[in-house]
């Protein structure tokens, strides 16, 4: 039995924000509208076996012209904060230049809507959906791409400087570059391995230039700086697994923790990518200019699986967690097999493992001890009921139940941790996968667009209120 069916609730400390996180592609609809140019999302999902069932975000929750009644259900539940992200392309519909009005006035009109109900506005520069004109011009694989990001973070840090409260600049690099060029799972669907591992630095660099031209516009002198990555928990299956551990730790963790926050690069992921690239792409000053001072690190965690080297002789296993494409995401480290933990599993396939975020906590408070920490997303996928309109995920109620006692026992150990948005508040797009994955804790019938509080919604509001007064 979990502490969470026994019915009690953790208790998080004053000013520790509890709230739901959302992504613009995934929620907003309203695709061709308001002057909005085309995302590699858009032509991704229009493109036929690009994303199960033919899928796009066309429509998607249509929260673009819900906006209103979806900031009425953030405040029945009380949250405490709100992650969203912006579109590149509503803003700068390609990608540079000229400033689409009724873009930011959407935003505008968001970041008003949450703070008069209370709901502190977290925002997302980044969270995939990159105008079509930057990627026909290279994408994130050139190195023009980062200066035009850091345009776009310029414009924005104007126009709603005064009112956010947290910036993170991009959601996830990892996906948008060894997913979006690696394997081709996600836009733009490209499979080259150096294009992946140059989209990397590329990110990080576009990071470490937004933040300079954010921090030079944002007139709020209490808002804080961010990046969201998502981490994986590795673990041991044989006595191969240490390698297969460093190998793939590399490639999805210290490829942007080491710049980020350490200012190099990581020689381990250098060595086992150098069959891929030389790395050339990395120019005298970048990591200098990546090494910009962050408040707080979002944290994205989902599951953990155990990883170890291929005999050459069995069928290799690749489930690492993401969908299945032509290319790989792991460059120079194809050859590691993901098995994923026996036991439990959401409806992605991924395992159940609480104790992996308590870990991954404790760890990186060990290693960034002076830095804030918020869990970004964590959430699951299940495969949910409608009856009588009620929705009784039991099974979501208790993924997430066990997850924030997880983050409980990692406060306890000394982690710094802010708070914790759930992924998601509402079901949605989920990229590869489509509108098949619910990932809510609000139920979308997408038919109809109503909206139905899930029991796990209830649970997240109940446990908002258990708070104490002041928290
Ligand atoms: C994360 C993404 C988010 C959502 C969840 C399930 O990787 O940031 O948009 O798809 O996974």
């Amino acid at each position: 039995m979990t502490r969470s069916t026994e019915g009690s609730l953790p208790q998080f400390p004053a000013g520790f924000l509890i709230g739901s996180a959302t992504a613009a592609y995934q929620i907003e609809g309203a695709a061709n509208e308001d002057g909005r140019g085309p995302s590699i999302w858009d032509t991704f999902s229009r493109t036929p076996g690009r994303v199960v069932g033919g899928d796009t975000g066309d429509v998607a929750d249509d929260h673009y012209h819900r906006l209103e009644q979806d900031l009425d259900l953030m405040s029945e539940l009380g949250l405490q904060a709100y992650r969203f992200s912006i579109s590149w392309p509503r803003i700068q519909p390609t990608g540079s230049g000229a400033v689409e009005p009724r873009g930011i006035d959407f935003y505008s009109r968001l970041a008003d809507g949450l703070l008069a109900r209370g709901i502190t506005p977290i925002a997302t520069l980044y969270h995939w959906d990159l105008p079509q004109a930057l990627e026909d011009a290279g994408g994130w694989p050139a190195r023009d791409t980062a200066l035009r990001f850091a345009d776009y973070a310029a414009v924005m840090g104007e126009a709603l400087g005064d009112r956010v409260a947290v910036w993170t600049t991009l959601n996830e690099p990892w996906c948008s570059a060894y997913l979006g060029y690696g394997s081709g799972s996600h836009a733009p669907g490209r499979t080259d391995g150096a294009a992946a591992l140059a989209a990397n630095h590329h990110l990080n660099l576009a990071h470490g230039w937004a933040l300079q031209r954010l921090r030079d516009a944002v007139t709020n002198h209490e808002a804080q700086y961010s990046i969201t990555l998502n981490f994986t928990g590795l673990e041991a299956v044989d006595d191969t697994s240490e390698e297969a551990i460093e190998r793939i730790d590399a490639l999805a963790h210290r490829s942007f923790l080491d710049p980020l926050l350490h200012g190099r690069l990581n020689e381990r992921l250098v060595r086992d990518t150098a069959v891929v690239t030389d790395w050339s792409f990395v120019h005298d000053g970048d990591l200098e200019d990546i090494q910009q001072p962050i408040d707080v690190l979002g944290v994205n965690y989902y599951y953990t699986t155990g990883v170890r080297m291929w005999d050459g002789r069995s069928e290799r296993s690749v489930d690492d967690g993401h969908r299945a494409a032509a290319g790989s995401p792991w460059p120079g480290s194809e050859h590691v097999e993901f098995i994923p933990p026996a036991g439990e599993r959401t409806a992605m396939g991924w395992g159940i493992s609480p104790d992996g975020l308590e870990h991954l906590l404790v760890s990186l408070a060990q290693e960034f001890p002076d830095l804030r920490l918020m869990v970004t997303e964590n959430g699951a996928a299940f495969d949910d009921v409608e009856v009588d309109g009620r929705v009784h995920d039991r099974q979501r109620v208790d993924y997430l139940a066990r997850h924030f006692w997880a983050a409980e026992r990692a406060l306890a150990r000394g982690a710094d941790l802010r708070g914790y948005l759930v992924w998601s508040l509402l079901d949605n797009f989920e990229w590869g996968w489509g509108f098949g994955k619910r990932f809510g804790i609000v139920r979308v019938d997408y038919e109809t667009q109503r909206r139905i509080v899930k029991d796990s919604g209830r649970w997240l509001a109940a446990l908002i209120a258990a708070q104490s007064p002041g928290t």
